[in-house]
């Protein structure tokens, strides 16, 4: 995690620059936040721990001189987030500042090395172990660049690295390994971030840094080399077309809620995604031996909800996969013959990539399906598919995942047209429904949004949720309450409602909140009797229902009715918008920032 941010100016001041990249950086973490900046031979930095809006009010983080600088928005690895392990680190004269994304795995035996040479160690991070390798190494009168290039040539594990040195009082050196590094680049400045938001309203020319590879900057622009054998490597500007506005709150009170309202937008995006790429990863997945959905989190969910639509649609057996488990689960019998369709908005998350590079040692075909345009799943996956939601920044995935449930049901329904399995008109029918799916969230937002405030306002002060669906409406159980719990901090349960009986019912006592799933499928009559099996133990009911679905209104104490009119396959989606609405104001009833859920980043880039 943690977020990297470098600038330098022909002319001006780049703090308050650096500042207001790292402000869009703040969903990577933000637990310490630190610049360091050179002017006239000498190295200013400010840091510490807290938000950087707090830091900020207590240092003035705009108050820095020099035109050149580097700044870093934390999320703790190694070290507590106090003020010294905040970044930037330093060396043991003050000369060079570094800025980190990553883990160093050699970390220890590096900094014990280091200190029997006389270094001094301020923090507890993996980080500061860079500082010092480095002037260790700037004490053989080598050049910075050089000093840097040795000093990553050192270090196991993961890195993005921008670095700045008193000797060196022009440039930022800057490397990159498994962790995400890209340029800014416009006339009279260059910039290094995380990602492409951070420099969005300075430039939309922008430079992604591959693995292996360190980057010079400078006033005359950016030279980038192989850090194995040196080689320069041309690589010119790309135009982003994302408005920098795409990533403020427009209006909205948090980026969640304008996230959560933004869906139709994106839902119609995705369905724009080119045939081509939709019947390439198609053909990939009919000939698969087996097949793998593998993510995390929210990511994990549309999997869950995937593996029934592939089933059911394409009569393709699917595995989900939660990421950090597949090596233990699949390592040894994944082989060439096995396709991984693996989802990651990030396209960065460490656990997802740690399974998708133990496939691909077996030779098993890596398919992707990412939000970000040049991550690095994109250039491990054989084949990938852009899902098109727009930058997400609140932590807690909304936009995200309803795209991620549109491109794999286009998956699904192109498999089922493609195996012949299932008739045209049937065939026609989904297309058709898809498309009206925008249409149906936009309704749900607008109709909905108020009497789910009420819900929360009504349940506040509830200490545990527990929610069950059954078929896909399980996979929706579990984001919601993923949702309400990371945003919300309330312990919540989910389960498939069939298997409710077998334990989790021994909790339910008079009051218990139970949300129900319950689109009107073939779940319906099974989910009625579990809903009464709750309702004689003394339950609250709340239900997400269909329009009219009377039975169900006579059970539940509470109940959200949707208009989908779907096929029962593409209920996911919608049924999944109150329940985003809800954890929100939930959050909102309790004191939360639902845009900054502790301990969560948005983006994981450490297993
Ligand atoms: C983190 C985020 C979640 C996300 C998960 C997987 O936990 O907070 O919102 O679902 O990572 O991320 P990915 O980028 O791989 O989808």
């Amino acid at each position: 995690m943690c977020g990297i941010f470098g600038c330098i100016l022909k002319k001006g001041e780049a703090a308050p620059i650096i500042h207001g990249g790292l402000k869009k950086l703040e969903y990577r973490g933000y637990d310490s936040v630190g610049i360091a900046t050179i002017d006239r031979g000498h190295l200013f930095i400010k840091k510490d721990s807290g938000k950087i809006d707090d830091v900020h009010e207590m240092h003035d983080l705009d108050d820095l001189p020099g035109r050149i600088g580097v700044g870093h928005t934390r999320w703790a690895t190694h070290g507590a987030p106090y003020q010294v392990n905040a970044h930037p680190h330093t060396d043991c004269n003050k000369q060079i500042a570094v800025v980190h994304n990553g883990i160093i795995e050699n970390f220890a035996e590096l900094k014990t090395e280091l200190e029997d040479l006389g270094h001094t160690f301020k923090s507890k991070t993996d980080t500061e172990v860079i500082a010092h390798l480095i002037e260790e190494v700037m004490k053989k009168e080598v050049l910075f660049v050089d000093a840097v290039r040795e000093a990553m040539k050192r270090i196991d594990g993961s890195y993005a690295v921008a670095v700045i040195s008193v000797k060196a009082p022009d440039q930022i050196v800057c490397a990159r390994k498994e962790s995400p590094l890209v340029l800014g680049v416009a006339k009279d400045s260059i910039y290094v971030a995380s990602d492409i938001p951070a420099f969005l309203p300075k430039t939309n020319k922008s430079v992604v840094i591959e693995d292996g590879e360190l980057v010079v900057l400078s006033d005359k622009g950016y030279e980038i080399r192989s850090i194995a054998d040196w080689n320069l490597v041309t690589r010119e500007p790309e135009l982003i077309d994302w408005a920098p506005e795409a990533a403020e709150k427009q209006g909205y009170p948090h980026f969640m809620l304008k996230e959560i309202h933004e869906q139709p937008l994106r839902l119609r995006n995705t369905l724009r995604i080119q045939d081509q790429y939709l019947d390439l990863m198609t053909t990939f997945l009919d000939r698969a031996g087996e097949v793998f959905l593998v993510a995390c989190g929210t990511s994990y969910h549309a999997c869950l909800a995937a593996s029934y639509l592939f089933s059911k649609l394409s009569f393709l057996a699917t595995h989900p996969v939660i990421a950090s488990e597949f090596v233990e689960q699949h390592g040894k019998s994944v082989n060439i013959d096995s396709t991984l369709l693996v989802v990651s908005q990030s396209g960065e998350t460490a656990d997802t990539l740690e399974a998708v590079e133990s496939a691909r040692l077996r030779a098993a075909t890596v398919l992707g399906l990412t939000n970000i345009v040049g991550s690095t799943l994109t250039r491990v996956a054989r084949v990938y598919i852009v899902q098109q939601s727009g930058p997400e920044i609140g932590v807690a995935a909304t936009k995200t995942f309803t795209s991620q449930l549109s491109v794999l049901s286009q998956l699904a329904i192109k498999l089922a047209k493609k195996r012949g399995k299932v008739s045209h008109v049937e065939i026609e029918d989904l297309e058709e429904s898809l498309e009206r799916i925008p249409d149906i969230v936009e309704e749900i937002i607008s109709s909905e949004e108020e009497k789910v405030k009420q819900l929360a306002k009504k349940y506040a002060d509830r200490q545990t949720f527990f929610f069950l669906g059954r078929g896909m409406g399980s996979a929706v159980a579990l984001e919601g309450k993923l949702k309400l719990m990371e945003i919300s901090y309330i312990p919540s349960l989910a389960y498939p409602a069939g298997e409710s009986k077998h334990g989790p019912i021994s909790l339910i006592e008079s009051g218990f909140p139970v949300i129900f799933i319950c689109p009107k499928d073939s779940t319906h009559r099974s989910i009625i009797g579990n809903i009464m099996e709750m309702k004689a133990r003394g339950a609250s009911i709340i239900a997400i229902i269909e329009k009219d679905d009377e039975e169900i209104k006579e059970l539940a104490d509470d109940y959200i009715e949707i208009d989908t009119g779907l096929p029962e396959v593409l209920s996911p989606i919608p049924f999944v918008i109150p329940l985003q609405l809800f954890a929100y104001y939930m959050s909102l009833e309790r004191g939360n920032d639902p845009d900054m859920p502790r301990n969560l980043a948005k983006s994981v880039t450490v297993k």
